[in-house]
């Protein structure tokens, strides 16, 4: 069976009046067969879109964000943005609290969560690089490892993603867990590190080698650090804090957030947020709930970010970072994984156990411990995603989830016409 499925995005430049911008093209290639594409012998073919999805659009900051330095040129456009915000029902608030919720968990399905504000400005600097593959690190369950393989597929890029596992895994398929069945949909490349290897090594230098390898190889590939969290990913959230204004302006009944509160794993989320926050007319407090390492190396880190958009501004004085890491990172126990299940029962929202799940819980025992710090604010959460975490935990979950039996069917019912077809 012969396929006329010839298209395939290059990348032109184009010089406008002032100036030269880099955009994906589609243009004509060798005649491929469906055989020849199924076997990934050929690259697979991205139509244009219609409207706005995937396309590359030159990026001018918000007025309260433009003295930053340096300002990206482009983003491509990734995620379904605006995400919703709404009323969050959340049990046992101290008095007149309110709790309203982000909902970047819904900013895509495959490509979701936080991530995918960061790779819109992170994607069109690789392309504008002429990258033609992505190499990015993660844990086994990445979330931003998976976003970042169907940024990359999306795009026509090949992705390399070194995943950290433990030692006794290393050597063996990872298998289709969660965020890896989607990666491996894509085709992403997983190279397996050790725990110990990792922490030997470093993401760095891990992802060096890695580039090293494929530049000998003739690959022109674009790093992505840990989380997407670099100075040109923190844009992400910087435009986030202008998306929250605007829902704010043109939204039904004016509201004012005092806070926001938000997951913290490698800090471009919450230096996006906190410099938005500062210098955008929000002006919340930015709470930051740590779900590894420790607060001070997460101010450092935060600092790091904002420097490099010589943001003159001392991380201490725009978030609040708290530790929630409990058992470490992505380790949870029972009473937190429980809290997810409460929670989903009692208001619909499903957090991941990872981040949001995490940071819920360290919010909600912050209220019950100091209730006077929270009475009768207004906080917003921002739901960072992560769904496909909560497949890791399926097995610590199966006790917690009841409802379920073998319907009794009375034997003497007669059989109606169209038995045995589904309807
Ligand atoms: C679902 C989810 N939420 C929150 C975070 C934390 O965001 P950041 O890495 O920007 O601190 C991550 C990634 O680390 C994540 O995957």
């Amino acid at each position: 069976m012969n396929s006329t499925l010839l298209l395939r995005p290059a990348i032109r430049t184009v010089a406008t009046a002032n100036k030269t911008l880099q955009v994906p093209t589609f243009q004509s290639r060798r005649k491929s067969t469906i055989s020849s594409l199924m076997a990934g012998r050929d690259p697979k073919p991205t139509a244009p879109t219609i409207g706005g999805f995937l396309a590359k659009k030159p990026y001018e900051p918000p007025s309260w964000a433009s003295h930053l330095n340096p300002i990206p040129s482009h983003t491509f456009s990734l995620g379904h943005l605006p995400t919703p915000i709404h009323k969050w029902n959340l049990p046992n608030l101290p008095e007149d609290t309110e709790v309203w919720i982000k909902r970047d968990d819904l900013s895509g399905m495959q490509l979701s969560g936080n991530k995918v504000r960061k790779l819109e400005f992170l994607m069109a600097d690789a392309v504008a690089n002429g990258a033609d593959c992505i190499i990015t690190v993660g844990g086994i369950q990445s979330n931003h490892c998976r976003a970042t393989a169907v940024a990359a597929r999306y795009l026509n890029l090949d992705c390399y993603l070194i995943l950290r596992t433990s030692k006794v895994l290393v050597d063996r398929d990872p298998g289709l867990i969660g965020n890896l069945l989607v990666e491996r949909l894509v085709g992403a490349h997983v190279e397996l590190v050790s725990k110990e290897e990792y922490a030997k090594i470093g993401s760095v230098a891990l992802a060096d080698l890695l580039k090293k390898r494929l530049l000998s190889e003739g690959r022109k590939p674009y790093v992505i650090p840990v989380g997407g969290s670099n100075s040109l990913g923190t844009w992400g959230y910087i435009e986030a804090v202008r998306e929250i204004e605007q829902q704010i302006q043109t939204g039904s009944g004016e509201i004012h957030f005092d806070d926001i509160v938000v997951a913290c794993g490698s800090g471009g989320t919450i230096a996006g947020l906190s410099l938005g926050s500062r210098w955008s007319n929000l002006k919340a407090k930015v709470h930051a709930f740590a779900v590894c390492d420790d607060p001070g190396y997460f101010y450092n880190f935060v600092q790091g970010l904002i420097d490099g958009l010589n943001a003159g501004i001392d991380s201490h004085d725009i978030v609040n970072i708290q530790d929630a890491k409990g058992l470490g990172y992505a380790m949870n126990t029972s009473e937190e994984l429980k809290f997810v299940k409460d929670i989903a029962e009692a208001t619909g929202v499903v957090l991941d156990p990872v981040y949001s799940g995490k940071a819920t819980y360290g919010m909600l025992k912050d209220m019950s411990a100091n209730p006077e710090k929270w009475k009768g604010r207004k906080v917003l959460f921002i739901h960072t995603g992560g769904l496909l975490g909560l497949y890791d935990k399926a097995e610590q979950m199966t006790s917690m989830v009841g409802k379920w039996r073998r319907m009794e069917i009375d034997e003497s019912i007669p059989r109606k016409d169209g038995a045995g077809k589904m309807f």
